[in-house]
């Protein structure tokens, strides 16, 4: 198995290319589902996550063509099978996303119930209240999700917890249902504005995404359309935090900065000057950072998705941080990796106290999910000799050529078996 050998120490320069979003991509290449015609993506990222959609997708039936610019032709003209089989979905649980979509076409699907995840629970009920309030009968048996709906009606569905998947699945169903949809106490994350914008480039009726109430006007098909998938965010400030971390400087481009404003304040906070452009971000730390006290929530608070990384920030900072989790229970195992490699972190419930510590040493460290694995990257960078990252496929899930982005970036970094 793969893994990373990271020399620390370097400072990060220099400027490196943002790849578009994994989670703006997932749920759009679902969205080919709903259409006959072709949808084309452009801006796909190279990523594990990625390959195992189209696996899944073309285990369905769909006709996938990639190019090697990192576009992709979907066209759902048949589907041979309704159904998402657990070897599939356990690998990759944004596999549900296929759900709304197939059932709203094609008046049936069965999809395996994901399970439990190395960060949480995560159940997918929100998912199945939402499609049954839009008519669909479901039964959960075998492990599978069995939903039939010859038709699915417009609905009012309230969230009680705000799901980024869950908005997105419903989205995706309701752009076909007879009538109109509310969905309340929706997600507003920006990966769910950039779906509803590809399905209203596919005829979809759609608005309000980006607020807590989604209006979805049903129609009866949806058409071919050319999107862009939008630029990651996560990789966008784990970047960023690994110029802070060792006090370098870096431009990201190919990105925007609206969509990671609670990050960037975060930075700015540690003491690292910021700038940005209309497709860029720059940054420079001049100083060791200053520890932060954050709190992770949805959409515009601070990401979960980032938390883990600003966590390797206080590990080196000057003072005391403390991270709060709400999002998901058992979002903390880098902290045990973390103190490895020299951290001093104390967790209580949701709470992880990091006191900054002057330095880090290197250790062998094990990545138990994909941020949890960046985070483990960005203490290696400043960790005073070599660390090396096991089970690093994790990161291949989320993270597109890492080690030669960050090698770009003047960091000592290798893939070893
Ligand atoms: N929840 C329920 N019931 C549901 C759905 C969710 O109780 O039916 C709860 C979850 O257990 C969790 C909370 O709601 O406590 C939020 O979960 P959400 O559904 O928003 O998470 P998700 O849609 O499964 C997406 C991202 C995650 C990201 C979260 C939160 C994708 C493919 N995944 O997951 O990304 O952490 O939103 O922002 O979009 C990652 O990229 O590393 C990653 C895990």
């Amino acid at each position: 198995m793969d893994k990373l050998a990271i020399q620390g120490g370097a400072r990060l320069s220099g400027e490196v290319r943002i790849s578009g979003a994994k989670n703006a991509a997932l749920p759009i290449l679902c969205a080919g589902l709903l259409s006959a015609d072709t949808l084309h993506l452009e801006n796909l990222p190279k990523l594990k996550d990625i390959s195992t959609s189209l696996t899944l997708l073309g285990h369905l039936g769909m006709q996938v063509s990639l190019d090697d610019q990192g576009g992709v032709a979907l066209q759902a003209a048949h589907l041979d099978k309704l159904e998402a089989p657990y070897e599939l979905v356990k690998t990759m649980r944004a596999s549900i996303l296929v759900l709304g979509p197939i059932l709203a076409r094609y008046g049936e699907a069965r999809v395996s119930l994901p399970g439990g995840c190395a960060i949480g629970s995560r159940p997918v009920d929100l998912h199945i209240k939402g499609l049954q309030a839009m008519g669909a009968e479901i039964n959960i048996e075998h492990g599978y999700i069995h939903a039939k709906a010859s038709r699915l009606k417009g609905a009012r569905i309230f969230m009680d917890t705000v799901t980024v998947t869950g908005t997105e699945n419903l989205m995706m169903a309701a752009t076909l249902a007879d009538g109109t949809t509310f969905l309340e106490n929706a997600a507003r994350e920006p990966e769910v504005v950039d779906l509803a914008n590809c399905l209203i480039a596919m005829g979809a009726r759609i608005e309000g995404a980006g607020s807590d109430v989604i209006v979805i006007e049903g129609v009866d098909k949806l058409h071919g359309a050319t999107h862009k998938i939008m630029p990651d965010r996560i990789e966008t400030g784990t970047y960023l935090v690994a110029a802070a971390i060792t006090q370098g400087q870096i431009r990201v481009l190919n990105t925007r900065a609206d969509i990671i404003e609670s990050v960037l304040d975060k930075l700015r906070e540690a003491g690292a000057h910021i700038d940005v452009g209309n497709d860029w971000i720059s940054l420079e730390m001049r100083t060791r950072p200053k520890a932060v006290n954050l709190k992770t929530a949805p959409y515009p608070a601070f990401p979960t998705d980032m938390q883990a990384q600003f966590m390797a920030l206080n590990c080196i900072a000057e003072g005391v941080g403390t991270v709060t989790e709400t999002i998901f229970e058992n979002r903390f195992m880098h902290v045990q990796e973390m103190q490895r490699l020299g951290a001093d972190i104390s967790v209580e419930g949701n709470t992880a106290l990091v006191r900054g510590v002057d330095k880090l040493e290197g250790a062998v460290v094990m990545a138990t999910d994909l941020r949890a694995s960046a985070s483990l990257v960005l203490a290696a960078l400043v960790a005073e000799g070599e660390s090396i990252i096991e089970r690093i496929y994790h990161i291949d899930r989320g993270y597109e050529c890492i080690e030669e982005k960050f090698a770009q970036l003047g960091a000592s970094i290798r893939r070893v078996k």
